[in-house]
């Protein structure tokens, strides 16, 4: 039968959606083509380059001939870096066996479903959550339980909605932090917390996704559930990766630690499917994480004062109230004040795309619908972008909100 034809494909092709990030990407690219100014607060990767000894140590590796299939976990040389970051940074040393590697952390996060999760068992994603999740859940199988962490819980699940959402079926629970979209941190003691519930069910394990750990603006390390409950380790599946500390997006690695057992059953799917991720990558991985926190400590500070002028900015519109963000690159805001306002052209503004096509149209600013984390009433902003771009942009949304008639 031609795959042209609908029927060719699986059934799950009729609900899977495309990540409406890659969606709202796209679309940006094409305003930009027909040559509309657009300021796109949607990038979801870091606007720096690549630092240049990571370049180096990719070329050296080519040059080296360092160009074929490695093993499905990757080289020795990246598994002693990662097994050295994650002792820096959890205080837990794991063996070789409890590593994993991925083209990226998502690829990593979507082979530990499909490792572990049969038909109707269930996970569950604190909402606001990343795109990702429920979609990869459900191609696998799984059925996402998405549980409310809104702005009166700091955006973050309380152990007794952790609790309450917890059934003989359940294999995960996603805790994302800091979070995409909203920023949120959680703290040693919450963690402790979660991790009481954890030890009652001893069923239920953890993904803990810590891939902007290193995009901290806390005074202290984002803390590991297995640094706080080193007691759970074989319960806990950390995931994290070079995309975004190091700027490298593109070079696609992601690494996790966990059980042997699930490592292994992560380490045969990778055979399986991509036989291993790319060798050059993996060798400018190495560079990465052996090299030192100066490209780190350095973005980090300007991070910081974008984070700052866009929330300013935002706080200062009628009706926008900001989330001011521990970590990550995002200001997640709630517009739900604007919710039944009307354009000049005299629609009414009934949903998040509502808002965010009035925003386009009437300043060119993109931004990403709350609808599609979880929690509609809100937007999430970037601030991976220079500062002249932040402030054109957030005079663009006051321009736009201020023709509002409320
Ligand atoms: C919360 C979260 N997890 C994982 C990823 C994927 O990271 P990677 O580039 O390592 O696949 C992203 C990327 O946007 C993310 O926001």
């Amino acid at each position: 039968m031609p795959l042209t034809e609908a029927s060719a494909l699986a059934e799950r092709m009729s609900w899977v959606k495309e990540s409406p990030s890659s969606r709202v990407a796209d679309r940006v690219r094409a305003f930009q083509a027909a040559g509309r100014t657009v300021l796109p607060l949607t990038i979801g990767e870091p606007d720096f380059d690549t630092p240049d000894h990571v370049k180096d140590a990719a070329i050296a590796a080519i040059r080296a001939g360092e160009t074929k299939y490695t093993s499905a976990n990757g080289t020795p040389a990246l598994r002693r870096a990662i097994v050295s970051r994650l002792l820096r940074k959890t205080g837990q040393s794991y063996a070789d066996g409890e590593i994993c590697l991925g083209g990226g952390a998502k690829q990593l996060i979507f082979l530990a479903f499909l490792a572990t999760l049969d038909e109707g068992d269930e996970v569950v994603v604190p909402a606001p959550y990343w795109v990702s999740y429920p979609d990869m859940v459900a191609l696998n199988g799984g059925r996402p339980v998405v549980v409310e962490a809104g702005a009166a819980e700091g955006y973050k699940i309380t152990p007794d909605r952790l609790r309450r959402a917890i059934g003989p079926r359940t294999k995960w629970l996603v805790l994302n932090s800091p979070n995409n979209p909203t920023g949120a941190v959680y703290s040693a003691e919450e963690l402790a917390a979660l991790a009481d519930v954890l030890r009652a069910h001893p069923h239920v394990s953890v993904l803990c996704d810590e891939i902007y750990d290193e995009i901290n603006y806390g005074a202290h390390a984002v803390p590991s559930m297995v640094t706080v409950a080193p007691d759970l380790r074989e319960q806990v599946f950390l995931v994290n990766g070079v995309s975004k500390a190091y700027a490298m997006t593109g070079w696609r690695i992601g690494y996790a630690a966990g059980s042997a057992r699930l490592c292994s059953a992560l380490g045969t799917l990778q055979s399986q499917s991509s036989s291993c991720p790319s060798s050059v990558s993996q060798a400018a991985a190495v560079a990465a994480l052996d090299g030192g926190r100066d490209f780190i400590d350095r973005t980090v500070g300007i991070y910081r004062k974008r984070r700052d002028l866009l929330v300013s900015g935002l706080a200062a519109v009628e009706g926008l109230r900001p989330a001011v963000p521990e970590g990550g690159i995002y200001v997640w805001t709630d517009t739900s004040a604007l919710m039944g306002a009307t354009t000049p052209s005299g629609a009414v503004l009934a949903s998040d795309t509502d808002l965010a096509e009035h925003l386009l149209d009437t300043s060119g600013v993109v931004v990403i619908t709350g609808d599609s984390y979880g929690c509609p009433g809100h937007f999430r902003a970037s601030f991976a972008l220079s500062e002249d771009v932040i402030r054109e942009a957030v005079a663009g949304i006051a321009h736009s909100i201020s023709l509002l008639r409320r």
